[in-house]
């Protein structure tokens, strides 16, 4: 019997009145006709459903054989009861349809990469080998920090790969960057801090989120050499793309990161380095992180998002000693134990290598052909910030707009973005689009690309 009632399902009903099958069978109306239970929902077998609600099993069964003869539920022996009635439509709300806008055939906005490459039996084993081998504890609560074994490998990782300074003890996981950079932004709020500097060329959405959390963003000149250290001034924190400028490309230059570092030691401001894309360099040895210059300064923030999927929301931050516990303290949320001990193992076997130089051979033989098939069919376009990344830009001629060449590639099933939409306020640029040449699966990326050159021509 114990058995048969765990293998029912939880019914929630409100039996009203004195007369319990009266109130049964009126709750049971209600719950049909309101469209709680859909036509096809199995009820509760009338014993487990007796033991849920403290009634004897005949109420119950007399309670369906009356709805079942009044047409709202049918019943097989063998196969139980369930509903036969969709809700009236008369009590129906008025549904109002959703407009669903089709996604772009084409995608080559930047920011998300391959999702087709996701190594889907390769996390699958990974998760299958953690969750095998951890022990029960592990399914508590855990450390607010993040698992200790995801934490230890990591840090070897981005010791090995970034030359991050990475104790174990002074990272923290997080829900992406995103995350770690609300986190951030209401450590430094706590602290009395009021403006953190942004470049001047970056994601609105990043602004925007230190924008609610009472800080003003920034905005900092950002030509070929990166940022420029000289207008950080007197902000809380400085926000900045070391490796890989997002979204220009250029890499900042080696005489600014040490300006930058000065900067922070002499006004104890903090400078936060979002290692968005820092695996995907093409040309040369990775640049190194610049967290390494002054790990008391410098919060290195990585992210799962473009070496496997944004959808993870897998993300860390390398802080210094002094913070890490007030990180800690403004946590409110952090990833499912599960996903930190996939991805742990996932670090420690070797896949997330094996993962991120298969994707930066394929990324490079997309940007190369990328390179080669704009210098063909649209030479008076000029690509910069290529060295790395997932993203390049396309300087505009001078006859051309964002806007209207945004408007023609939508009109060939093909989205792409401008670099006003990543543009601070009061930073002027010159027109240019901005290239996601990761984001197609492999068998569009090809179409997507000649109706790139098409807009352009
Ligand atoms: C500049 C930059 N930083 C960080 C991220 C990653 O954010 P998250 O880890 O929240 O997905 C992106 C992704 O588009 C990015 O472009």
């Amino acid at each position: 019997v114990a058995e048969a009632w765990a293998n029912s399902i939880d019914l929630h009903l409100d039996v009203a009145g004195t007369r319990v099958r009266n109130g049964l069978e009126s709750a049971l109306r209600e719950a049909i006709r309101t469209g709680r239970l859909h036509a096809g929902t199995r009820l509760p077998p009338s014993r487990a459903l007796a033991a849920d609600l403290g009634v004897a099993r005949n109420t119950v069964a007399e309670a369906y054989g009356q709805l079942v003869a009044e047409g709202w539920l049918a019943a097989r022996t063998g196969a139980g009861t369930w509903v036969t009635r969709d809700p009236l439509p008369a009590r129906q709300p008025p549904v109002t349809p959703v407009p669903e806008t089709a996604p772009p055939r084409y995608d080559l906005r930047p920011g998300v990469p391959d999702l087709s490459a996701f190594p889907r039996r390769e996390w699958l084993a990974a998760a299958r080998a953690a969750l095998g081998a951890a022990p029960d504890h592990v399914m508590g609560y855990p450390d607010p920090r993040g698992l200790p074994q995801l934490r230890t490998a990591l840090a070897a990782y981005l010791a090995r790969t970034r030359g991050v300074s990475a104790a174990p003890g002074r990272i923290v996981v997080c829900s992406g960057f995103g995350h770690g950079l609300a986190l951030l932004c209401r450590l430094l709020r706590a602290r009395g801090g009021d403006t953190i500097a942004v470049e001047g060329y970056g994601h609105r959405s990043h602004r925007r989120l230190a924008e609610s959390h009472g800080l003003r963003a920034s905005p900092v000149r950002v030509d070929g050499g990166g940022a420029v250290p000289a207008e950080l001034g007197t902000a809380a924190a400085a926000l900045l793309t070391p490796a890989h400028q997002f979204p220009l490309g250029v890499t900042l230059r080696p005489q600014r990161r040490r300006d930058v570092v000065t900067w922070a030691s002499d006004t104890g401001g903090l400078v936060i380095e979002d290692d968005y894309d820092g695996e995907f360099r093409y040309d040369r040895q990775p640049v190194g992180a610049m967290q390494s210059l002054a790990p008391e300064h410098v919060v290195h923030a990585g992210t799962a998002s473009k070496s496997l999927a944004p959808g993870l929301r897998l993300g860390w931050l390398v802080l210094p000693d002094r913070l890490v516990d007030e990180v800690v303290a403004v946590m409110e949320a952090f990833p499912s134990s599960l996903d930190q001990l996939t991805l742990a193992a996932f670090l420690t076997s070797g896949g997330y290598d094996r993962q991120v130089r298969h994707a930066r051979l394929s990324y490079r033989r997309r940007r190369d052909r990328l390179l080669a098939t704009l210098h063909r069919r649209a030479p008076k376009v000029r690509v910069t910030g290529i060295a790395a990344g997932l993203h390049a830009l396309l300087e505009l001629p001078g006859d051309r707009t964002e806007d209207d060449l945004i408007a023609r590639a939508a009109g060939h099933g093909l989205a792409i973005d401008g670099l006003a939409s990543y543009t601070a306020p009061g930073q002027r640029h010159a027109p240019a689009l901005v290239i996601g040449y990761a984001r197609p699966p492999d068998h569009a990326f090809t179409t997507a690309l000649a109706r790139l050159c098409t807009v352009l021509k």
